[in-house]
């Protein structure tokens, strides 16, 4: 290592998407579906997962405790108020796992002491303290976050910082709680926190910037830049709001600007791309095209200019490669002829870990897929093992669908349907074929849930190109997502619908 390298820091990036990001609007992920995320973010290489926040709902209690069981390499993390009980759910999920923390937090601002909590600062310091402690009674491992610390009075902030660390905080976290702060003042607050703080030696600096003014990424580099050790981010930028920081751009910041930061993330970048569309696909939150690494144009170069450069030398108008985040321009890799033994290595190498009988069912939907689509990418490979990760019980399966439907007819759906081992059909018209088909399926299964969400997209591009649905269906206060892919959209929208009636089914 050469003695500039030597200055490089390594920044634990903290990952709460879910957490934080969870609470996106329409976000919320079943306990399979976070695990999912959790083993990707291991892949990822992420130093903490924010798993959830232990008392507030069963769902999340069991998410921490069968990611905490099930993901090996981050340190799993619960989010606790500091409440008594909250630290006490927190280690009851977290007890069996290996590296764990708790993240307690206490509101710090006036506005949020005087207004919400109506407790002076005194009683919160002395409340943050007693938690603290309390949480380091559990374990080794304590992070504390003063909420709202951007609009709190920083000689108070630094008092409660100093207490807490006392106490035994390992990390203290600086939240941007509201998004309201800004790249030199946020930078500014890092550093009389390093300068005035007397025990800081003894934590690392955290933050969790919120993206209200869309300053998350710009805060958070100018906090690393003023000796942040530690960076709280989401993948695609989901979360409360606006979201939070996005750690594909974080990550990719201080990877392609190291000479500027002096700092870097120990983050496996070539999983970023993958990262991303698990995130979308399961939280049904689309990436803008636009937007900066993971967005389908990012890498996309229009104008002609540009394009004769790149067609001379990449760093013309290139400053990331593709595929150091994951996008390969290599993208073919299975067809027709491909055998068993192939489709085995390409799983094998996209991460994934299949019982054989799992593999065997995902072969023959490969093969199938083999018949009807030229060149079968990873993307497609995805798509169809998707339901073996699932796992979802299949109450109800598509046996059959056929569809009349063109210009000056009326749109008619024949479905058959298994439902727990008898076959069922219905023909229904409707003001198109998904129309028609959504109404058999409706009452086939007799359903009282209302369709919230429709979405299709084209997996790969190409007129065989895998057709993706996705639904989001609500029944009695539980909304959950479908999904489907075929190379006929219409059987992809009945088995987003089936596969979205099925998870409603099996709780
Ligand atoms: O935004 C925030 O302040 C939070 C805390 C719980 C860290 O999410
Ligand atoms: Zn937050």
């Amino acid at each position: 290592m050469s003695a500039s390298e030597a200055e490089v820091r390594t920044i634990r990036i903290f990952d709460t998407t879910l957490r934080d990001g969870e609470q996106s609007p329409g976000a919320s992920m079943t306990v399979d579906e976070k695990l999912q995320v959790a083993k990707q973010l291991a892949r990822l290489g992420v130093d903490i997962i924010e798993a959830g926040f232990a008392i507030s709902s069963p769902g999340d209690f069991e998410a921490i405790r069968r990611i905490g069981a099930e993901v090996e390499g981050p340190v799993i993390c619960s989010l606790a108020r500091a409440k008594e009980e909250d630290i006490k759910k927190a280690w009851e999920a977290l007890k069996d796992v290996p590296k764990k923390r708790i993240h307690t937090f206490h509101s710090t601002s006036d506005i949020h002491l005087k207004y919400q909590f109506r407790v002076s600062r005194e009683e919160a310091l002395k409340r943050s303290v007693e938690m603290v402690k309390l949480a380091k009674s559990f374990v080794d491992d304590v992070e504390f976050s003063p909420m709202d610390a951007t609009r709190t009075d920083p000689v108070y902030l630094t008092e409660v910082i100093e207490a807490v660390i006392e106490a035994g905080a390992s990390t203290v976290n600086i939240p941007d709680t509201v998004g309201y702060t800004t790249p030199e003042e946020f930078g500014k607050l890092i550093k009389t926190i390093k300068e005035k703080v007397k025990n800081i030696d003894k934590a690392v600096i955290s933050v969790h910037c919120h993206n209200d003014l869309g300053l998350a990424v710009a805060n958070s580099l100018s906090a690393v830049f003023n000796g942040a050790g530690q960076v709280e981010c989401t993948i695609n930028g989901i979360g409360e709001r606006a979201g939070n920081c996005s750690l594909e751009e974080v990550v990719m910041a201080l990877r392609t600007r190291r000479d500027f930061f002096r700092a870097d993330t120990t983050i496996n970048t070539e999983e970023i791309i993958r990262s991303s569309r698990l995130v979308t696909k399961i939280t049904g939150i689309p990436v803008q095209p636009n937007k900066a690494i993971v967005g389908a144009n990012a890498f996309a170069h229009e104008a002609g200019i540009h394009q004769d450069g790149l067609l001379k030398e990449k760093t013309t108008y290139e400053i990331i490669r593709p595929e150091s985040i994951g996008l390969s321009s290599t993208r073919l890799v299975l067809g027709k002829h491909s055998g068993r033994h192939a489709f085995k290595t390409r799983l094998k190498e996209l991460g994934y870990e299949l019982t054989p009988e799992e593999i065997e069912s995902a072969f023959q939907k490969f093969k199938h897929l083999a018949d009807q689509k030229k060149d079968i990418f990873d993307e497609d490979i995805e798509a169809l093992i998707s339901e073996e990760i699932e796992k979802t019980p299949e109450v109800y399966s598509l046996v059959g669908l056929s569809i009349t439907s063109g210009l000056n007819q009326k749109p008619t759906a024949s479905v058959k349907l298994k439902i727990e081992g008898k076959e069922v059909e219905m023909t229904e018209h409707g003001d198109g074929p998904v129309d028609a088909t959504y109404k058999a399926i409706s009452a086939l299964t007799g359903t009282k849930s209302s369709l919230l969400k429709f979405d299709v997209k084209s997996i790969t591009g190409g007129t065989d190109a895998l057709g993706e649905v996705t639904v989001a269906l609500e029944e009695g206060g539980r909304t959950v997502r479908g999904h489907g892919a075929d190379t006929d959209i219409i059987v992809a929208a009945a088995k987003a619908y089936i596969n979205a009636l099925n998870k409603l089914a099996g709780r």
